[in-house]
């Protein structure tokens, strides 16, 4: 597949999942339209040792494909309605961000970008990421899921029998890239493992 994913990195922990969908993104040949919450600089800094939002480095050397919008620029292309793209994700997704684009608040361009996806009908991923969830992070998944949003919180199935941190990041990955309606050779599918394993059915 070619298009164009928008990607939203939050403040939220799983910033290696971020890295991992935009691999695969970068590996689909997907252009991807990137922005990061001031939070999430720091997530990517603590968790990840990036000093700056480096393409390359959440490509696997494939920065080409993205284009890197500053957080602040309410103006920036993706804010606009008109800006066409085949949806977005916001990986990790924060209760904070959660909150505000439940609120319809846009006060930087990740969440405007997201409500402008919304508005416009196109497919908004929240890979939501804190626990336990709140009372009022669940009423605002509700809002979000009534108004055309996927809620789909980072936890990574065991039915595959993880064997690594990398396998169970693999999964959600690939579970995202599912939702995004890219292709990609993540090992996700129950299928292909109960056929490997040759499980009595
Ligand atoms: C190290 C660290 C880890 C955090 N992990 C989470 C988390 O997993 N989930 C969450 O909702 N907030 C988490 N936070 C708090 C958010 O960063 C904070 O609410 C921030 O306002 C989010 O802003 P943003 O949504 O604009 O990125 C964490 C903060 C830090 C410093």
């Amino acid at each position: 597949m070619t298009g164009r994913i928008l990607v939203g990195i939050t403040g939220a922990s799983g910033a290696t999942y971020a890295r991992r969908v935009m691999e695969q993104l970068a590996e689909a040949q997907v252009e991807i339209h990137l922005t990061v919450s001031a939070l999430g600089k720091r997530l990517l800094f603590d968790e990840l040792g990036l000093k700056r939002v480096d393409a390359d480095a959440l490509t696997a050397g494939r920065g080409e494909l993205v284009t890197i919008y500053n957080d602040k620029d309410v103006g920036a292309a993706i804010a606009s309605g008109s800006f066409l793209h085949d949806g977005m994700v916001i990986v990790p997704c924060s209760s904070n961000t959660l909150g505000a684009v439940a609120a319809g608040i846009t006060d930087n361009l990740l969440k405007r970008a997201a409500a402008v996806t919304l508005k416009e009908r196109r497919r908004l991923i929240l890979a939501y990421r804190e626990t336990p969830a709140g009372h009022i992070d669940i009423c605002n998944m509700q809002r979000l899921s009534e108004a055309g949003a996927i809620i789909a919180p980072l936890s990574p199935g065991f039915y595959l029998h993880p064997k690594s941190i990398e396998d169970l990041v693999d999964f959600m990955a690939g579970r995202i890239l599912d939702l995004l309606g890219v292709e990609h050779d993540l090992s996700t599918r129950w299928e292909e493992y109960q056929a490997q394993q040759r499980m009595p059915t």
